[in-house]
C-alpha cells in the first residue's frame, strides 16, 4: 500500500497564525503538525509516500521532511495549484499510486491510539472500493457527517451539513484504490467550490463497497484554534503516559 499526505490548502481558519506560513509546520506539542500524519502512515507499514504541497512555505515543508529517510520512508512531492479540495489533491497522485491500494491522510489530522496496520490490511484484503474511519464528535456540522441506517450501516456522507444526521464523522484517513481516480474525474465542485472527498466515498455506498470502521483512539484535526490546542493536549497526555516517542531527528544539512 502507498501513502499520500495532503499539506496544501489555505488554512484561513487559523489566520493570523497561517498568514505567512504553512499550517502543517505549526507546532503541535513537541513537533511540527505534519509529523503526526507521517508517523501514522509509517505505523501502518507504508513506505512510499507522496506529500501534496500547496499554499505557503512549500519549500520549508520539503526542507523539513526531505527524502523521508529519517522517518524510514521514501518521500516524494507534488504541487497543488489552488485549494480546489481534498479530492482534487488526491487526483494529483494518480501516477504515483499506479496500480496499488493507498491510504490518504490529511496533514492536519492527529491520531493518538492504536496503529492502523491491521485496518489497512483489512481494507486491502476486502473488495471495498473505499474505506473511511469514523469518530464521534460534539460538533459534527464542522465536518463530513455520516448518515446511518437502522442497522448502523453508513448510507452516505454529507459535507458540513447545517443539520447533521449523526455525530459520526469521517476523519481524514481514507483507504482507496486506483479506481478512485476515475470517480474523481467525474466530480463537479461543490457549493463551496471544492472537489469533495465525501462525494468520492458516497460513490461506493450504493453497491456496498464502502468499508467503514470507528477509530478507537483519540483524534483531533488541527484546523481551528480550539482544535489546534486540543491536538496538543492529546500529544501531551500521551507524553505524560509515556506513549509519545521522541520526535525523529532530521539530519541537518
Ligand atoms: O478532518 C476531517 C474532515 O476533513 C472531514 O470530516 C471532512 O469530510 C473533510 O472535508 C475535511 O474537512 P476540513 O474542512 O477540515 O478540510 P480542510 O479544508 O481543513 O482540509 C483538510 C486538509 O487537507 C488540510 O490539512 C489541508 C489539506 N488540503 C485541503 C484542501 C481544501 C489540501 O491539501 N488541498 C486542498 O485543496
Amino acid at each position: 500500500m502507498k501513502g499520500i499526505v495532503l499539506a496544501g490548502g489555505t488554512a484561513t481558519r487559523l489566520f493570523p497564525l497561517t498568514i505567512v506560513t504553512n499550517k502543517h509546520l505549526l507546532p503541535i506539542y513537541d513537533r511540527p503538525m505534519i509529523y503526526y500524519p507521517i508517523e501514522t502512515l509509517a505505523g501502518m507499514g507504508i513506505r512510499e509516500v507522496m506529500v501534496i504541497v500547496g499554499g505557503k512555505s512549500v519549500g520549508d515543508v520539503v526542507e523539513l521532511l526531505a527524502d523521508g529517510a529519517h522517518f524510514g520512508l521514501d518521500l516524494t512531492y507534488r504541487y497543488q495549484r489552488g485549494a480546489l479540495g481534498i479530492a482534487h489533491a488526491i487526483g494529483l497522485a494518480r501516477d504515483f499510486v499506479g496500480d496499488d491500494a493507498f491510504c490518504c491522510i490529511l496533514g492536519d489530522n492527529i491520531l493518538r491510539g492504536p496503529a492502523l496496520a491491521d485496518t489497512a490490511a483489512e481494507f486491502e484484503a476486502s473488495d471495498a472500493g473505499a474505506g473511511a474511519l469514523l469518530y464521534q464528535v460534539p460538533d459534527p456540522e464542522r465536518f463530513g457527517v455520516a448518515e446511518l441506517d437502522a442497522d448502523g450501516r453508513v448510507v452516505g456522507f454529507e459535507e458540513k451539513p447545517a443539520q447533521p444526521k449523526s455525530d459520526l464523522i469521517p476523519i481524514g484517513v481514507y483507504f482507496l484504490r486506483p479506481d478512485a481516480f476515475n470517480v474523481i474525474d467525474t466530480l463537479a465542485p461543490s457549493g463551496r467550490g471544492e472537489f469533495e472527498i465525501t462525494d468520492v466515498l458516497n460513490h461506493y455506498v450504493p453497491n456496498g463497497r464502502l468499508f467503514s470502521k470507528v477509530y478507537e483512539g483519540h483524534w483531533a484535526d488541527a484546523g481551528t484554534v480550539p482544535s489546534l490546542l486540543r491536538a496538543a493536549e492529546l500529544a501531551r497526555d500521551d507524553d505524560d503516559a509515556g506513549r509519545l516517542a521522541a520526535p525523529v531527528e532530521r539530519p541537518v544539512g
